[in-house]
């Protein structure tokens, strides 16, 4: 990070500037988890994300605010929503990105995380995006790297951009966010996007219940119901698919995908008028959502994407100026 604030001044002008009138050094921030964020920064990333929308609907999109920085996106899972996103609101905040996939790159050669890391550190960037299958990924990489970090997925555990959008879409489509009844329908165990999702709507003061068949619905993260109805109650139906990858080798969560779909599928008739329905992405229309379910007006489904753009603007944002988003994980000791 820029030594402007450290006690061993960079030039000779600073020399000379007593350091109790610097400002105070920068702390590194990472947003790797949603246990990193109380509820002011939540709201002050909303309002941002907000004041971001207004300027996308200007003939000139693009604003100067991060001209000079570089974002780095190293994606070594598949996404067409996060990693479109974040790079778009890159470029919209005038930052140069650079984006590294794991096939086609060094990983394809046996090059480790900690490697590649250290690699694209030799260009300073001043964030790294990341997106990885393990669990720790993003820890580990804040720990070998001068850059902010940001978890893009990593594995089952965290998704907390995710999460930022999916309040900003509830929010927009209802009024609020205290309060609000929200039923999360499917895979739980194996979804990232639940877990950050379920702090999130804690944080912020909204009702959650998780809705699927037992072995796909673990009590111990939230009030629970084993029969799809239950979702009748809830203002928002938020719609999971199956998470083949992430599901151990042979083991039967569900007795067939048609079985799941006959009970578990989010249809018409299942929902009461006035529901929304959300669900992060990628769809199986027919598996875990009604394809009527799915085009309906009731759907955010379209609206948590666009919702994405500003919300990565507004994380950006935070991270490279004044604003706090996060300090260091519980994580922040893996290496
Ligand atoms: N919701 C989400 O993370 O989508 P992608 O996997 O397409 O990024």
């Amino acid at each position: 990070m820029s030594g402007v604030g450290s006690m061993e001044p960079q030039s000779d002008r600073l020399a000379v500037v007593p350091s109790e009138l610097l400002p105070p050094r920068s702390e590194r921030r990472h947003l790797l988890s949603v246990r990193d964020l109380d509820r002011a920064d939540v709201e002050r990333l909303l309002a941002t994300a907000k004041s971001f929308a207004l300027s996308q609907e200007r003939d000139t999109k693009k604003l100067p605010t991060l001209r000079g920085r570089l974002v780095v996106n190293v994606f070594f899972e598949s996404s067409t929503r996060t990693s479109s996103s974040f790079e778009l609101a890159a470029k919209r905040l005038s930052a140069d990105t650079m984006s590294i996939k794991s096939s086609g790159s060094s990983v394809d050669k046996g090059e480790s995380l900690k490697d590649t890391a250290l690699t694209l550190s030799a260009y300073d960037p001043d964030v790294i995006v990341i997106r990885h299958p393990q669990i720790g990924a993003p820890q580990l990489v804040a720990a070998v790297t001068e850059a902010h970090v940001v978890n893009a997925g990593d594995g089952k555990h965290q998704h907390p951009t995710q999460a930022l959008l999916d309040l900003y879409t509830i929010s927009a489509a209802l009024g609020r966010l205290e309060g609000a009844q929200v039923a999360i329908v499917g895979d739980v165990l194996h979804s990232r996007v639940a877990r950050s999702l379920i702090q999130a709507l804690e944080l912020v003061g909204a009702g959650v219940l998780l809705v699927g068949p037992p072995p796909l619905v673990p009590a111990e993260l939230g009030e629970v119901s084993y029969d799809i109805d239950a979702i009748r109650d809830a203002d928002v139906v938020y719609v999971l698919r199956m998470q083949r990858e992430r599901m151990l080798e042979g083991a039967n969560y569900v007795p067939s995908l048609r079985e799941y779909s006959a009970r578990w599928c989010v249809t018409p008739e299942r929902l009461r008028p006035g529901q929304y329905v959300m669900h992060p992405g990628p769809m199986n229309r027919g598996v875990e959502i009604d394809p009527r379910v799915a085009d309906s007006a009731e759907a955010l489904i379209v609206d948590q994407v666009r919702a994405g753009l500003v919300v990565r603007m507004a994380v950006l944002y935070d991270l490279l100026t004044s604003g706090r988003v996060a300090v260091e994980s519980a994580f922040a000791g893996i290496a």
